[in-house]
This record gives C-alpha cells, sequence and structure tokens, in this order.
C-alpha cells in the first residue's frame, strides 16, 4: 500500500530533537555491533579503524583526488542526508573520478544501514542531533484514508487511536492514556510517542514538556517516570500578559531569545509559536509544550511542515535574484530552484557539473553562496570573490575549479551578499552544502544525482 505514510527509523529519530542522549539514535546495539563488522572488513583499509580518515584528508594528489576523509564528524559526512550517505556507499564516486569504490555487489541494505550505524556512533550528539534535525522524514499522504476499518470503532478508545493506527498502517499502537493536558491522550508505537487530540484527528508527534517544572515527560515516560501531578497552583493569567507568560517559560526552556506571538491551532487550547524555524506548541497557561510536528490525520497533512515551508518561501523571497548568481532554464522555464553552494565542497561541484542537464530540463538555478565553514573561511573569500564578478555564472565556474581564468579581489559592496546569503541559509535551515530550496520552501539536502534530482524538482 503506497498511500500509508511511513515512519522510517530516520523519523522517529527526530521525536527526540529535545533530548540529546545516546538512547536516542536511530539504530540499536546489534545494528551497531554488525556495522563494527561491516567496517573493519570493507572500510578501515581507507577510512581508518576509528573512521578517523587519513591525516591528509583535505589535500588533493597531483589527480586531483581527494584521499579517504574522516567519517567520525570531524568532516562532512555529517552534512549528507541518510538517502546521499547510502548512494555514496552504494556507488562510490570510481564512475565520477573520485577513489571511493561502490559496494553494491558486496554489501545488502541491512550492511549499508549498519555501516552507517558504526560511523555514526563516533558523532558527538550536538552533531548528530543537527543531523537528525534535518533528517525528519515522516511522509503524510495528502489523500485521505480510505475506509474504515469494521469494528474498530464501537470504543472510544478505538476511536482516539483509529485514524492514527489507519494513518501508521499498523496495529502497534498502544491504548490511549491521559496526560497532564486535558483532551490530550498519549500513545505508543515502538519506542516512540504521540499524542492524539480532538477524537483522533490531530496528532503531536515530538517531546512533550512541561516548561514549569522543567522536565521531558515523553522521556521520562520512555524511562518510565511518572509524570509531575498537574500543579493546582498554576493559574491561568488572563489580558495582556496571557501570551508574555506562555512564551516566557519556552524561550527559557529552548533557549531562543526570539519566541513569536502565541497564535491559535485547530487544537482547542493548544496555541503555536515559532522561535527560528522550531515550531511548540503550548497550553494556554503556558505550562506545557510540545515540540515536534502536528500533524491532521484525518487530512494527512503535516501542519508543521506547511507551516514551516511558508516561512521559508517568506525568508528566500526576501533576496532578490540580481543578487544571485543565475543559470536560466533552456527552453519553457517549469521551474526555479535555489541552492546554497559552497567553491570547495566536492558534492557541490558534482552538482554544479550537472546543471546543464537541470536547465535543459526547463529548470532555472539560481545560486547564493553558502560558506560550509562559516566567514572568515577560505571558502569565504573565495565566493566573495565571484560575488564581485562582473558575470558571476562564469565566476562560479572558475572559482570552483572548473575553467581557468581570475577572480576579482573580493572587497566590493557584493561581496557582503556573501554574509547576507550565509545568514539567510542558517534561517532557512541549512546546515551543509549543496542545499536545494523548490519554490514551495522545501528542501532537497545534498547531492542528488540529476536523473533523480529532475523529478524532484518538477513534482509538488
Ligand atoms: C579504496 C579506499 C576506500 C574504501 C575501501 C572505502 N572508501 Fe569511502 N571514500 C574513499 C575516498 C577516497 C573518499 C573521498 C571522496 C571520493 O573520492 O569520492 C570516500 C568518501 C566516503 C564518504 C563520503 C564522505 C564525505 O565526507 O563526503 C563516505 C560516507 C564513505 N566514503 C563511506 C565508506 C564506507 C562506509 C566504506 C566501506 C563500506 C568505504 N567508504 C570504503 C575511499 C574509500
Amino acid at each position: 500500500m503506497k498511500n500509508r505514510f511511513r515512519v522510517s527509523q530516520l523519523a522517529l529519530v527526530s521525536f527526540l530533537l529535545y533530548v540529546p542522549q545516546a538512547e536516542s539514535r536511530w539504530y540499536d546495539q546489534e545494528t551497531l555491533e554488525q556495522g563494527s563488522i561491516v567496517f573493519q572488513q570493507n572500510c578501515a583499509r581507507c577510512h581508518m579503524a576509528d573512521a578517523e580518515g587519513t591525516p591528509d584528508w583535505k589535500q588533493a594528489d597531483t589527480n586531483g583526488n581527494y584521499p579517504p576523509p574522516p567519517l567520525n564528524g570531524t568532516a562532512h559526512a555529517w552534512h549528507h542526508s541518510m538517502d546521499l550517505l547510502k548512494t555514496t556507499i552504494l556507488e562510490g564516486s570510481v564512475n565520477s573520478g573520485g577513489l571511493m569504490p561502490g559496494f553494491k555487489d558486496e554489501l545488502s541494505d541491512t550492511e549499508i544501514d549498519s555501516v552507517i550505524a558504526y560511523f555514526q556512533s563516533k558523532w558527538p550528539d550536538d552533531l548528530y542531533q543537527k543531523w537528525a534535525a534535518q533528517n525528519q522524514e515522516v511522509e503524510f499522504p495528502s489523500t485521505p484514508p480510505t475506509r474504515v476499518k469494521a469494528g474498530s470503532t464501537s470504543q472510544d478508545n478505538n476511536k482516539l487511536t483509529h485514524l492514527f493506527r489507519m494513518r501508521l498502517g499498523s496495529d502497534k499502537v498502544s491504548d490511549p492514556v491521559k496526560t497532564p493536558i486535558d483532551g490530550i491522550y498519549q500513545t505508543q508505537f515502538g519506542k516512540n510517542y504521540a499524542y492524539l487530540a480532538s477524537n483522533g484527528r490531530y496528532a503531536f508527534l515530538g517531546d512533550l514538556l512541561d516548561l514549569e517544572q522543567d522536565q521531558n515527560l515523553t522521556s521520562n515516560a520512555r524511562r518510565e517516570i511518572a509524570a509531575p501531578a498537574p500543579n493546582s497552583l498554576a493559574t491561568e493569567i488572563s489580558g495582556n500578559s496571557t501570551s508574555r507568560k506562555m512564551t516566557d517559560l519556552l524561550k527559557l526552556r529552548l533557549g531562543g531569545n526570539t519566541v513569536s506571538e502565541p497564535v491559535k491551532t485547530p487544537v482547542d487550547g493548544i496555541y503555536q509559536a515559532i522561535s527560528g524555524l522550531k515550531f511548540a506548541y503550548i497550553t494556554r497557561d503556558g505550562r506545557y509544550a510540545f515540540v515536534g510536528r502536528l500533524i491532521d490525520l484525518q487530512q494527512g497533512l503535516d501542519l508543521t511542515d506547511i507551516a514551516k515551508r511558508e516561512l521559508v518561501k517568506a525568508e528566500m523571497n526576501l533576496f532578490a535574484s540580481e543578487d544571485k548568481a543565475v543559470f536560466p532554464a533552456i527552453g519553457a522555464e517549469k521551474a526555479v530552484i535555489n541552492i546554497f553552494t559552497d567553491t570547495s565542497c566536492y558534492t557541490c561541484k558534482k552538482l554544479f557539473e550537472e546543471i546543464p542537464n537541470l536547465q535543459a530540463a526547463g529548470i532555472s538555478i539560481q545560486y547564493l553562496p553558502f560558506p560550509d565553514e562559516g566567514l572568515n573561511s577560505p571558502g569565504y573569500e573565495t565566493l566573495r570573490q565571484v560575488w564581485c564578478a562582473e558575470d558571476r555564472a562564469k565566476a562560479l565556474t572558475i572559482g570552483k575549479g572548473l575553467e581557468e581564468g581570475n577572480l576579482p579581489a573580493g572587497n566590493c559592496i557584493d561581496g557582503d551578499l556573501v554574509d547576507k546569503a550565509y545568514a539567510l541559509g542558517n534561517r532557512v535551515g541549512v546546515v551543509g552544502t549543496p542545499a536545494i530550496f523548490k519554490q514551495n520552501g522545501k528542501q532537497i539536502k545534498g547531492y542528488v544525482p540529476y536523473q533523480q534530482l529532475i523529478p524532484k524538482i518538477l513534482s509538488n
């Protein structure tokens, strides 16, 4: 059944965003042990036993090839989506002129997953959390569920979990239990939790925080710690100060200094507040917050994702086309994409070489500069030079080392666009390059071969 949504293991990771701890990794001990063996047998001879890579990995040899980089979080591997990591291991880089062999004939899918788990286990928690945040892959179909299964609507409990079970395509959803929030019920599936509201129509996927007690009720539940009793003294404040109290606790706990005014959601008594691209859903008294996503199970819509895309779209529109490096579509324009790029990034270069294929498919490409290593890095300087050039598209080709030529000095006014684009990238959730944004605000992370990229861009 294609219409079901898939909750991949990765998606489940993203539920745990605010509890950076080993138990929130997507893999279990067994996978890790298998991965360790696969790694030692297939990868260690190049990437070294602890995935630390070769010391000179940043230095290309005389043929322009790079030595095996670290996979332990100190290089770029953590910038790559799960898909891209898998593709790299399956295909290697030999066909595109690199030195890494492909493993599609040697390793099974599970072995590849396990070997990824192995080198990810070397990543520090903060990096892993960043990666996980970028790899939320729960997909919700837009078509409503087909038919109510006979016999499953008889009890209230069933009604509450019915849509969720159906969307999940699984009966492994526990019976709902009460939470300290009126009208919200917790249910468990696998190791994960969802919070159901309004008779099962809406689900919060993510962590439920008690902001007042500074407790993560979801991770407490996971460790079977009972929720603190609802505080009978917590009074609902009315009038102007309501939203301040709601957001003050949120700021305090989430460490964001700009939290938007809370606005109503379709769930009674729950308000949405935004900090950057982080969404929180808070109770009227400001005591509890869900961090994660709000799903309309009836419509099959990820309401958080929709709202997030609108934010991204609005942000992206603030950056004028004439401030980018533009590669127009050939023939009728079918789509426009924005790509954040760096001159020193290997996969950016690969994508850049395939730009003519995208143009031929009716796609216009607008490049924005994003120095991966941050401002004041060598990449930043090169990008400034490119943005100072008369013909940026040509300068970008030179900057990426794909054409001979000179770049102007980077100290012109347009060079400041690099700073501006870098700030924009950080606001819209770029963690690594290349980062591709469709017109609808959706981000495609990392390099995707053009044969697969074109349909991704042209579809919704
Ligand atoms: C013969 C040496 C060799 C072997 C064996 C090898 N690799 Fe690589 N790997 C490389 C090189 C070299 C690169 C750098 C870029 C390039 O040439 O494509 C690389 C790049 C990578 C990357 C991308 C890293 C980044 O920062 O973008 C990943 C992921 C990776 N290898 C994983 C593996 C895994 C997992 C295995 C074992 C199943 C493996 N490699 C085996 C040489 C090797």
